[in-house]
């Protein structure tokens, strides 16, 4: 089997599972909808959170302020056995002004087939960025964590600290970037049937409801949060800031020899949709960042 040989291939990447100790859940985050079904086991010390899906109602959360660039992480596990037609977002996004969207999106399967992870990038309101990988290890067995590196340069989406997509700042040949709005950190699960998985063919079973994914490990320790969002001196504050911080500072400005080989790695065995290649939806010419989405 095609999955089997690229595991293979790819254990040298496959991450410790040793759990960091979150923060408190609820000092960063708030319920946006589905309250019922958002529990914190681990004798409810806050430090681990699962939203739930069932047939009334999806889950989601949000992180009381938004951050302007930054390393961003969270671990999850994702929801296990049968999760067809369920979608786990996890997100960054803007509220105002011109929408910016980095997006994590995972699309369940029937038991023992393949979760599917599709990225997207928004920003000033136009998305259309999709690309599509499978991951080399069981998203539903362990915690993994799923981040961004975000700069002045340029934006990472990261797995188990592993590079698997690139968004360049490049502006100067007239892309849009993302680097004056701050963005919040959201997540949720909801009934994605009609799409996600097998283009929809597989529908929600709703006999294993809830279906719980579940977060620990937020780490932002080194990434600029946006406090007052009323003024913007904290925006400014994050300004010079990237400058000073490891993330906005070099070998952080431009990928890594290690970070080629990942992207080439991911391009090779296990991308299986990128926007980039799908011309007829563009009249023939890839948008314009795609001569620099793969190294
Ligand atoms: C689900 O499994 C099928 C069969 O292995 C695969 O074609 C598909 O890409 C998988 N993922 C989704 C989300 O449909
Ligand atoms: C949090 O992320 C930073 C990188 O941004 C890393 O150096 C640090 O070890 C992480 N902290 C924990 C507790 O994992
Ligand atoms: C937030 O910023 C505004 C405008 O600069 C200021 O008036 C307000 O006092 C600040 N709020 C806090 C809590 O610092």
């Amino acid at each position: 089997m095609k999955l089997a040989l690229l595991f293979v291939c790819f254990t040298a990447f496959s991450a410790s599972s040793s759990l960091v100790q979150a923060s408190k859940f609820w000092d960063d985050f708030y319920v946006t909808f589905g309250q019922q079904n958002v529990k914190y086991p681990g004798r409810n010390t806050g430090e681990i959170v699962d939203l739930g899906l069932t047939r009334e109602t999806g889950s989601g959360f949000r992180s009381k302020y938004p951050f302007m660039f930054g390393h961003l992480s969270m671990k999850v596990r994702l929801v296990g056995k049968n999760s067809a037609g369920t979608v786990t977002s996890y997100y960054m996004a803007s509220t105002f002004k011109k929408w910016c969207e980095l997006d994590f999106e995972f699309l369940g399967n029937v038991s023992g087939q393949p979760y599917i992870l599709q990225t997207n990038v928004f920003v000033e309101g136009k998305g259309d960025r999709e690309q599509r990988i499978y991951l080399w290890f069981d998203p539903t067995a362990d915690y993994h964590e799923y981040g961004v590196l975000w700069n002045q340069n340029l934006v990472l989406f990261l797995v188990d600290n592993r590079v698997i997509r690139v968004y360049h700042n490049q502006k100067n040949v007239g892309v849009p970037y993302l680097d004056y709005q701050p963005m919040y950190i959201y997540s949720s699960i909801w009934n994605g049937e009609s799409w996600a998985t097998r283009g929809g063919r597989e529908k929600i079973n709703w006999a294993g409801q809830p279906f719980q994914p579940s977060y620990t490990a937020f780490n932002v320790s080194d990434a600029c949060p946006v406090k007052n969002t009323s003024g913007y001196s904290d925006l400014h504050g994050c300004y010079s800031k990237v400058y000073r911080s490891p993330y906005g500072r070099r070998p952080n400005l431009a990928l890594t020899q290690t970070q080629i080989n990942d992207l080439r790695r991911i391009k090779n065995g296990f991308l299986i949709y990128d926007y980039c290649t799908d011309l007829k939806r563009f009249k023939g010419v890839a948008p314009r960042e795609c001569a620099k989405n793969w190294p």
